[in-house]
Parts: structure tokens; sequence; C-alpha cells
């Protein structure tokens, strides 16, 4: 088999940044084999109003024509359930990310994941207009119970909150994004448990490409590897590899890729969390895939699944192409760059994949 189709492919969780890292940045979503994005709001100042999310999906749908840009708002006290309600009603966005304050890049204005009984109204306007709630699953080290919470634990140690969230609003669409532990895949599929219509998932998990491949080892002594929430333990990264191959409909591709500049990777002190692979997004996947022996169920982690999690219906789609993945070898770059200052080093720099994509 020389070529696989992978349909519409679809990467669920994509930081774009704005200016100069955001002109670099955009076109690559496409060169790394992905038609629908659905984009982070983590700039600053955050995403939060209407005006700035329909701004900045017009900023990136002119600087990449043929990809689908799905929005969201960042969770914070400015948000109110009429505003939800008037995003919602005009297809501004289709979620809200919720940072716990504190814990990664731009998320000081995030929220208290101990007690989330003030966003309860949000939540409940977003339920009615079934908007996707996503979570980035880590407990901060700040605030109640902070003394005992490290990079290791923080997200096992969200999941109480998960579940909670999930049986005060059962009909909330919940995604526990880049999830990194055993625990939280094994989280997800007891709640999963018994469910076989893919229409009735509520709860559901996005898988990095970088998370298929890294381990504590990797990112202790190279700055470029770390990422929030931290790479784990081998088998934490075996229960994520069982995961995205198993062809769960709950399980699929958000690749977090969060590009920074180089000088805030390598440097030693205030490193920058976040790994760059948007311009290898398939190919990295099917690596890991064809390794395991599962390259038939690369299409459903990265295509049908997400889709059918946030309802894209082909008509919001800018293009209907489809990405076709083939053997040929290529070996990732050093660094990409706009030639005007800005450096980016993508995840693997130097390795060699045996994938391509094209459209
Ligand atoms: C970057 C910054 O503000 O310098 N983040 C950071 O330092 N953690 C900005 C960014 O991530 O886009
Ligand atoms: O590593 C990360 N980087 N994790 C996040 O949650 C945010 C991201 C970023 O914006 O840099
Ligand atoms: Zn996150
Ligand atoms: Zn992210």
């Amino acid at each position: 088999m020389s070529e696989i189709n992978l349909g519409v492919t679809c990467d669920m969780h994509v930081h774009l940044r704005d200016g100069a890292m955001c002109q670099l940045i955009t076109p690559t979503v496409r060169q790394g084999g992905i038609s629908v994005a659905y984009i982070m709001p983590n700039l600053q100042p955050p995403i939060t109003t209407i005006e700035r999310v329909v701004d900045y999906k017009k900023q990136l749908q002119a600087l990449a024509p043929q990809t689908t840009f799905l929005m969201s708002f960042y969770l914070s006290k400015d948000l109110t359930p009429e505003l939800i309600h008037e995003a919602a009603s005009i297809g501004a966005i289709d979620g809200v990310k919720c940072y716990p304050a504190g814990v990664t890049t731009n998320s000081s204005s995030g929220v208290d994941p101990n007690d989330f009984s003030a966003f309860y109204p949000i939540f409940n306007a977003m339920e009615q207009e079934g908007l996707v709630l996503n979570l980035h699953g880590e407990k901060p080290s700040t605030g109640e119970n902070g003394n005992d919470i490290h990079v290791l634990n923080a997200e096992e140690s969200f999941l109480p909150a998960l579940k909670k969230l999930h049986q005060d609003f059962p009909n909330l669409k919940i995604i526990l994004e880049h999830c990194t532990t055993a625990a939280a895949i094994e989280t997800i599929e007891m709640i999963n448990k018994g469910i076989t219509d893919p229409a009735k998932i509520k709860v559901a998990a996005t898988i990095t490409a970088h998370h298929l491949y890294l381990t504590i080892d990797d990112w202790a002594g190279n700055p470029i590897n770390f990422c929030k929430p931290v790479a784990k333990l081998p088998k934490d990264k075996r229960a994520l590899v069982s995961a995205a191959i198993s062809g769960k409909p709950y399980f699929f591709f958000g690749s977090d890729s969060a590009p920074h500049p180089l000088s805030n990777k390598a440097r030693h002190i205030n490193v920058c969390a976040g790994v760059y692979s948007q311009s290898l997004a398939i190919p990295y996947l099917a690596q890991v895939f064809e390794e395991q022996d599962s390259i038939d169920k690369l299409k459903g982690f990265v295509s049908d699944f997400g889709l059918q999690f946030y309802g894209v219906k082909k008509e919001d789609l800018k293009s209907l192409d489809e990405a076709i993945i083939f053997k040929r070898k290529q070996v990732v770059p050093n660094s990409i760059s706009d030639g005007e200052g800005i450096i980016v080093a993508p995840f693997k720099a130097g390795d060699k994949l045996d994938w391509s994509v094209k459209w």
C-alpha cells in the first residue's frame, strides 16, 4: 500500500499566536497535513470578546485561505452567559478553553479548578449551545493543597474535578486536552463505558503527537521538549499510544503545537513550555501508528472522531481537500524561520521520518 487517504483531517488543539510568529506558523497547519484546526485563545491579552475572536479568525484566514479555523474563547471572569449565547448564535466560537491559573503559558488570568462554581452559569449556557469546554487538566501548585502538587501529579490530581464537572453538566461536551497519563486515559475510558453511539459521547480527550514519543527523560535536560503537561513515565506513554491507536472515538488528535522563539526555549531560566510540531503533524503520527502496526487507525484519530465530536459540518469547511500520506523519507529541519528574526525549532529536529503528506 503506497498511499493512504486520511480524509478531511483535523487538529483540535493549535496555538498560532499573533504578530510575526502567527504569520510564520499559520501556513504550516496545511503543510503538516491538517485541514481543520481548533485555535487556542491564550494570546496576550486572552481572547474573551466576539470582536477579537472574529478579527483573529479573519487574520488567520487571510494567511491560510484553505484552512478551516474553529475558534475559542478563554474562560475568565470577562465572559457572561449572554456573551456565550451571542457568540454561539453567530458561529463565532466552537468552544471555551479553561486554563487553571498559573500552570502554563499565558495562563495567569485563568481559573481556580478547586472551585469552578463561579463559572457554572457559563457552563450552563455552553451546555445549551452545544459548545465544547476544553480543559487544560492540571491542578495548580498554588492555592488549596497546592504544596503537594508538582508537574508529575498535577494532571492526575485534576481528574476528580473533571468527573465532578461531568456529573454536574452531563450534557456539556468536555475535552481533557493533551492528556499525558495512564490515569487520565483510564478516567476517560471509565466515563465512556457502555457508550457505543459516537453521537452520545460527552467527554473526550485529545492526545498530542509529541506525547506519543516523549517521556520524562527526554525533557529533563532538553528544554526543546519541555511542555505542559510534561511528558511522564514510560507506562504513561504506552497508555497514550494504546489510546491513540485504539479506534475509540473519544480519543482524537490535538497537537498542542505551541511555537516559541528559540531564544525563549534555549535558555537556562524561564524556559517557555511548548513543543512545535505543526509543520509535520501528520508524518509524526504516521510514524508511531505504523510502528504499532495500526496505520489503518490513523484516519479515525486525525479525521473522523474530532470532526464528529465538534459536529463540524461539510458546509463549514473552507476546503474539501483530503490529506494523503505516502512513504517518502524526510529529515525534520533544524529550524523554521521567517528570515527576519523569528526562529522556531521543530519537534525531533534532525530526525528521519518515513512518511510525507500531500493534498
Ligand atoms: C511567551 C511570552 O510571553 O514571552 N510566553 C511565555 O513566556 N511563557 C508568549 C507566548 O507564548 O506566545
Ligand atoms: O506546553 C504548552 N504550551 N502547554 C500549554 O498548555 C500552553 C502552550 C503554550 O501556549 O505555549
Ligand atoms: Zn493546555
Ligand atoms: Zn495548548
